[in-house]
């Protein structure tokens, strides 16, 4: 449970949308706390497709880094979006390592405005993250999800019991 914008990590994944402009939930927070410079720099890269990631400093943020992904909107499930979920954790995942990023922390990507199932968010977020991290070259220390509030964060202790 926290504020991720909050968290002393090398990283911290903005959950964004395509243009990569800002917006509200957890985007509008790590842009009012990253400050203007975020905003500039997320202007000259042109935007971000879904279910891909990139890459900013962190400006006035503790954590040096923001990666920035677009989760999928959900609509009923019969339009990929397990596997455009699947895929920003793994595209995330995959930056950090990229950056020698050791420590990242997620939010619930795609579980606010984008209207994710929960359940199925967290049992996807936490499979990626363990799979990633089980394999031996990942240099990657620490991964935290920080969950806003207290229903995310029961999910996600929910799950941890399957993964
Ligand atoms: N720290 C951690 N988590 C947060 C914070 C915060 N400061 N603020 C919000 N959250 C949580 C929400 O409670 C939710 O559980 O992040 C999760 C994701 O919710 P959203 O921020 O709505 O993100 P998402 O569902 O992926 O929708 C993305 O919303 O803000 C716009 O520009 C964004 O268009 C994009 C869309």
């Amino acid at each position: 449970m926290g504020d991720i914008t909050k968290q002393n990590v090398d990283a911290i994944v903005n959950a964004a949308n395509t243009t990569l402009l800002g917006g509200g939930g957890v985007d509008g927070a790590i842009h009012t706390a990253a400050g203007p410079e975020l905003l500039k720099e997320c202007e000259k890269l042109g935007g971000c497709s879904t279910g891909k990631a990139k890459i900013t400093k962190g400006f006035n943020l503790p954590a040096k880094w923001v990666i920035h992904t677009v989760g999928p909107v959900w609509s009923g499930g019969q339009y990929n979006e397990k596997f455009v979920l699947t895929s920003c954790y793994q595209n995330c995942l995959k930056l950090a390592e990229e950056y020698q990023i050791k420590t990242l922390a997620f939010p619930s990507i795609s579980t606010g405005a984008y209207r994710f199932p929960i359940t199925e968010a967290s049992e996807i977020a936490l499979r990626e993250i363990k799979k990633h991290l089980d394999q031996k070259s990942s240099q990657i220390e620490k991964v935290l999800i920080v969950c806003f509030d207290e229903k995310t964060y029961l999910h996600y202790l929910a799950q941890l019991g399957h993964v």
